[in-house]
């Protein structure tokens, strides 16, 4: 199954919380998952790397720096590399604190937790393998987690999407799971857009380096699934934006702000 429907078809594009309502809630928490939800939006962007001692977690930088008070906690560690850190030192963190008091003590959760919590609430999930680059063989261990939780089953697969800036991991993705939807992030020249149909089904660029005609040309090129390449855009935060790259034709727009976008669609 193809879980997004092209743009045309369903009438409005999708739009998914990134990082979860990340406006709203400390990013890449199992509170901006829960916001995103309570706003009446199903699906969910995330970033999953790996700690020291091998456990899948969901966070954005490479560093844990900006969004825990690892600082605090371990102050002769500098720079605070997730792939520093072991799962239990991680766990002590608190990665709400710096967005709002009223978030403190939210934790940095394991890809397990994650996916409970998408699970128990219903949502869908865009789920970004970060910087592969440094966790050889993140992709192979990030499926076998999601297939133990059932998520590679067929009737779940509507739910999930994986996606990556990097060609090789999506490749890599759509050949240990070729029923999946993958998406690759960035702008490919039209040749590469032609190589990387074999293995993804949706390209998901900045809105800033697109227009209209990118679009039309991405739409143009038959994805790994054979139906045409749909194009998510990130990271629309504004009405103006989000009615402008809906006028492209893209099929998805990735937001911190979904309530806002969703407003702005609707009116426009
Ligand atoms: O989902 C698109 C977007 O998340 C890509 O950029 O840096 O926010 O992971 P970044
Ligand atoms: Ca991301």
């Amino acid at each position: 199954p193809t879980p997004v429907a092209r743009a045309g078809e369903s009438g409005e594009p999708t739009v998914i919380a990134h990082r979860g309502a990340s406006a709203y809630a400390p990013e890449n928490t199992l509170a901006s998952i829960d916001k995103a939800a309570k706003l009446g939006f199903s699906w969910v962007e995330n970033d999953v790397q790996r700690t020291k001692d091998g456990e899948l977690v969901v966070i954005h930088d490479g560093s844990l720096e900006r969004t825990t008070n690892v600082k605090e906690l371990f102050p002769g560690r500098a720079p605070w590399k997730v792939k520093d850190f072991t799962a239990a030192e991680i766990a002590r963190l608190d990665a709400g604190g710096w967005f709002s008091p009223a978030y403190a003590g939210t934790r940095v959760p394991t890809l397990e937790q994650y996916m409970r919590r998408v699970e128990r609430n219903h949502e869908k999930l865009l789920l970004e393998i970060k910087n592969p680059e440094l966790y050889p063989g993140i992709e192979q261990q990030t499926l076998k987690l999601l297939g133990n939780q059932g998520w590679l089953d067929q009737k779940h697969l509507g739910r999930l999407i994986v996606q990556s800036f990097s060609a090789d991991s999506i490749r890599t993705v759509h050949e240990l799971k070729p029923a999946l939807t993958t998406a690759y992030l960035g702008r490919p020249s039209v040749t590469q857009l032609h190589q990387y149909a074999r293995f993804t089904d949706l390209i998901n660029p900045s809105y800033g380096s697109i227009s209209k005609g990118y679009v039309c040309t991405v739409h143009s090129v038959e994805g790994a699934h054979g139906r045409p390449l749909g194009v998510f855009v990130w990271t629309v935060n504004d009405a103006d934006t989000a009615r402008k790259v809906k006028d492209y034709g893209v099929d998805g727009l990735i937001t911190n702000k979904p309530d806002v976008v969703r407003a702005a669609l609707e009116a426009g």
